[in-house]
């Protein structure tokens, strides 16, 4: 049974689903969600789903005391869902190659500093793309270019508003994301 971290910096509907999803797996479960953020809401959801939770800040991020919480906690695989802050080398060293994200574009495309959440979604719109998707990639020393694990694709209408777009990528996380989670443990 493997010991699942999730940081995330936001809303946290994927960090929900994957907790739910881990209660009924034997391979592995969440034992802590992580903010940045104090008043993401990530962390009401974790309340609620009696999951163990704590706020730091980035200078507990580079300074290496997260990393020595997750180690506390005896955490084998860290899960980025929706975390915005740059992954500094001491985590990634402390974790090798367990470190995942999801990113909602399909990778290379919509990658880098500043393409998060709804931003990806006005680029893509902006584009007039008609495809967009979500990848999952392990997480290296630069902003998503990981190797990528899964992408998935889903078509996009001249109609459909940068929310549209967002809320046919969150179905795709949903979906895709526990599941990948699970095959790489
Ligand atoms: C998700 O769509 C995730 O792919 C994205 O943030 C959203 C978080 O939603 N991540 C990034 O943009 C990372 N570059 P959530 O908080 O409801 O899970």
């Amino acid at each position: 049974m493997k010991n699942i971290a999730i940081l995330a910096s936001g809303s946290g509907s994927n960090a929900e689903e994957i907790v739910k999803y881990f209660k009924d797996s034997q391979k592995g479960k969440v034992v802590l969600i992580a903010s940045n953020k104090k008043d993401a809401f990530v962390l009401q959801r974790a309340e609620k789903l009696k999951i163990p939770h704590f706020t730091f800040t980035k200078s507990e991020l580079d300074s290496g005391k997260l990393v020595t919480k997750l180690q506390e906690a005896k955490v084998d695989w860290v899960v980025l869902a929706g975390f915005l802050l740059k992954i500094p080398a001491n985590l990634i060293q402390a974790f090798p190659d367990s470190i995942v994200n999801i990113h909602p574009a399909l990778l290379p495309k919509y990658g880098g500093k500043g393409m998060y959440g709804m931003h990806v979604h006005q680029a893509v719109r902006e584009a007039g793309d008609t495809v967009s998707g979500i990848t999952i990639h392990l997480v290296n020393e630069q902003y998503d270019e990981g190797k990528i694990i899964f992408q998935a694709a889903v078509p996009i209408s001249a109609e459909d508003s940068p929310e549209d777009i967002a809320a046919k990528v969150h179905s795709l996380e949903y979906k895709y994301f526990p599941n990948v989670i699970e095959s790489l443990l």
